[in-house]
């Protein structure tokens, strides 16, 4: 029997911590569902291994080395979870430790992501040269409305449904980083999304996440202060 996990997951089930898998069966896929109750208190336990790198408060830095994980839809992290277990997303140095024998099965996967779900976004991130006004923002604004929004939102809220990053808040060095990735080929995304920005000149591509670092998080979703620590860690 083999069980493959599809890249995306049947949005009519609804259920976000919901996996999905195909089981070949005669001629007929037969549709196999596993359905996990999230328990964060769990995930606040598993989280302490990812907190080594992530830090408590999963803000991400600004030299772009580590993403924001705060505030990302629960199935953008739960996909880019297993592609980065599978090797479908290269990530050496996270590799090891989203292993089956270091955080544990889909449960516990399901229960990390749920307590990341808890965590407010940092109130400030690292944002391009060009401030809004700018010929260069204004560049930025009109590439996006023509070739991302329709995708990552009119505001880069993403799409939890959909599985589209929210890429609101995201640290524009590490943007940056993912973006160059995927023209090089070295991160498989949504094809439609690799071609547009294969298409992009440097200069437009830098421009257009320029103009993304400036969209705004919403206040409610941040954290009181740039000064808030995880009270669950410290
Ligand atoms: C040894 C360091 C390390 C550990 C431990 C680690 N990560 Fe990561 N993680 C990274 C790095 C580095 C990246 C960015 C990789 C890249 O640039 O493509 C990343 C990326 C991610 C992403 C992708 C986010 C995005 O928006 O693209 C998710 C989700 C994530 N980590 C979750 C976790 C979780 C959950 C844990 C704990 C189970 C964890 N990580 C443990 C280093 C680590
Ligand atoms: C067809 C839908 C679609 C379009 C259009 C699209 N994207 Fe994406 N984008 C995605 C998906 C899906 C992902 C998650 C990729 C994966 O599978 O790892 C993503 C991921 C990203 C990421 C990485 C986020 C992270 O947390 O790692 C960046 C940056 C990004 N997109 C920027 C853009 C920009 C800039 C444009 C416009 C030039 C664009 N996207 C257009 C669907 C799209």
């Amino acid at each position: 029997m083999t069980l493959k996990l599809p890249r995306r997951f049947n949005a009519l089930c609804g259920l976000m911590l919901t996996l999905f898998a195909c089981v070949a069966h005669g001629t007929e896929p037969v549709k196999v569902v596993l359905a996990f109750e999230p328990d964060p208190t769990n995930g606040r336990y598993l989280f302490e291994i990812c907190a080594r790198c992530h830090l408590p408060e999963a803000w991400g830095d600004t030299e772009g080395n580590y993403p924001q994980l705060a505030g990302q839809h629960i199935n953008v992290l739960m996909q880019q979870l297993l592609d980065i277990r599978s090797g479908r997303r290269d990530n050496p140095t996270m590799w090891p430790f989203v292993q089956e024998r270091t955080i544990g099965g889909y449960q516990n996967l399901v229960d990390v992501v749920a307590y990341i779900a808890t965590l407010p976004m940092a109130p400030h991130h690292s944002r391009g040269p060009w401030a809004e006004g700018s010929p260069a923002y204004e560049d930025g604004k009109r590439l996006y409305e023509a070739n991302c929004s329709a995708c990552h939102g009119a505001t880069g809220e993403g799409n939890n449904a959909a599985y589209y990053p929210r890429l609101q808040g995201q640290h524009f060095s590490y943007m940056k980083r993912q973006a160059i990735r995927v023209r090089e080929g070295l991160r498989t995304v949504d094809p439609a999304m690799a071609t547009l920005l294969k298409a992009l000149s440097d200069e437009d591509l830098e421009r257009v996440l320029n103009y993304i670092s400036y969209l705004p998080v919403p206040a409610k979703d941040q954290a009181p202060s740039p000064d808030w620590r995880n009270p669950d860690f410290h």
